[in-house]
């Protein structure tokens, strides 16, 4: 992007506000992943809250599904899907989906193993697909975020990404998960699947989708020291250093301070930092809240649809636009960083900041153990 078409949506921004308002598939996306199925308080969680109290959320993903062993031992976090506990959730599925909200399922996360599944011969491939993909059909689900949390080679995703695309067509939606600063150009891009996300942008293409892309959009994790919601360095970073399509990324961000290790960014912070990125990207992909159960009790809401209308209000309600920010991250400072990205992703890993890692490596040459003396004390 060039930086002068930065400056077109101070005076463009109503009529493109208006256009992009008639658009639906072309406005910023109002998401949240969901993985406790209960209230803070234990009661059951009602998903149709989304629906009646107009959040005007447009993505909910039902996190996590896991591919055990034996094949065809699927899971959705502690039980089978069809297990009676989430009985009352598919039915609320069905009510969201045909109000036009689109579900899908999250792959993989925090607990690994599903995608070491997923790697091998074609043979293994199939026993551990074919179960995904019937019970995909068999929940009518909208699309898939795969969320690789372990080491994986990129031929891993690519073939699941493809089979999917073969099996399902173009109109079921294929996302991803990296950490936000997987994102960023070598040799800088740091993040826990193995592989790298440009190569694999390169590779996993289509002719049938939407920006000739397998990849639909990234929900890529703000959180964590993987990024910072409360600025928009990383996302600058993203889109203009790292050249992505800004349509395609979307902000992932903690709702609740209880949910990650780290990275939380108050309401009224979020607001801000989504309208200048409203305004810096007029394409701007959307933010997702990891997770929907306790989202915004740390900001004061006593209902978790209270964050996530709060979040549509910033993404789509007029606004007077704010002053563009284009600060990027240090990179030149950081090019010391390529000669030991293993250490530096363990010392990320770990819970240290990017950039203090990048340094505590380059103080010891490279050594992670005195890193982590210097990092952790
Ligand atoms: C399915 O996988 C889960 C999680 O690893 C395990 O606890 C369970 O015993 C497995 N079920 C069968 C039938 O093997
Ligand atoms: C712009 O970014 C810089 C550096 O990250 C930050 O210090 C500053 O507060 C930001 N300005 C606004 C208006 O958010
Ligand atoms: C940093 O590395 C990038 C990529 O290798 C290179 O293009 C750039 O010139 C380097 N910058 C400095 C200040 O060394
Ligand atoms: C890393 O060390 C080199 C010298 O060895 C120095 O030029 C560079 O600025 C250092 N980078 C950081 C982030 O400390
Ligand atoms: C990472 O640190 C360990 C020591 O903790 C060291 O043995 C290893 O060589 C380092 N890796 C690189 C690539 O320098």
């Amino acid at each position: 992007m060039k930086l002068g078409t930065l400056f077109l949506p101070f005076c463009l921004l109503p009529s493109l506000y208006h256009a992009l308002a008639i658009q639906p598939n072309r406005r910023p996306r109002s998401q949240v992943w969901v993985q406790t199925f209960a209230t803070p308080k234990g009661n059951k969680l009602d998903l149709l809250e989304l629906l009646n109290r107009d959040t005007r959320v447009t993505h909910i993903y039902l996190a996590a599904v896991h591919l055990n062993d034996p094949p065809g031992n699927i899971s959705l976090n502690d039980a089978p899907p069809e297990d009676p506990r989430y009985d009352y959730i598919w039915p609320q599925i069905k009510a969201l989906q045909r109000s036009g909200v689109k579900v899908l399922i999250l792959l993989g996360g925090a607990a690994q193993g599903s995608y070491q599944r997923l790697s091998g011969s074609d043979e293994q491939f199939e026993a551990y697909y074919l179960p995904l993909l019937d019970m995909i059909r068999r929940y009518s689900i909208d699309g898939i975020d795969l969320d690789i949390e372990e080491g994986v080679d990129i031929s891993v995703p690519l073939r699941l990404l493809r089979r999917l695309d073969a099996d399902l067509g173009s109109e079921f939606i294929l996302t991803m998960a990296p950490v936000a600063s997987a994102m960023f150009p070598k040799p800088w891009a740091v993040g826990l699947s193995g592989f790298d996300y440009n190569d694999l942008d390169k590779l996993a293409v289509s002719s049938t989708r939407p920006s000739g892309k397998l990849v639909d959009w990234y929900n890529c994790q703000f959180y964590n020291n993987w990024g910072d919601a409360s600025d928009l360095k990383y996302y600058n970073a993203i889109a203009m250093v790292g050249k992505w399509d800004p349509s395609r990324i979307v902000m992932g961000i903690l709702d609740n301070p209880g949910n990650g290790g780290s990275g939380f960014v108050s309401h009224k912070r979020l607001t801000e930092v989504i309208r200048q990125l409203r305004t810096n990207y007029p394409t701007f992909g959307g933010v997702i809240g990891w997770e929907y159960f306790n989202a915004g009790s740390a900001d004061g809401f006593s209902e978790p649809w209270q964050w996530v209308r709060g979040i549509s209000k910033a993404l789509y309600d007029p606004y007077n636009p704010r002053r563009i920010n284009l600060s990027t991250p240090p990179f030149q400072e950081l090019n010391s960083s390529s000669p030991w990205p293993s250490n530096l992703s363990t010392l990320v890993g770990e819970g240290a900041g990017y950039f203090n890692a990048v340094k505590a490596l380059n103080m010891t040459n490279g050594d992670l153990e005195q890193s982590e003396k210097l990092l952790f004390h």
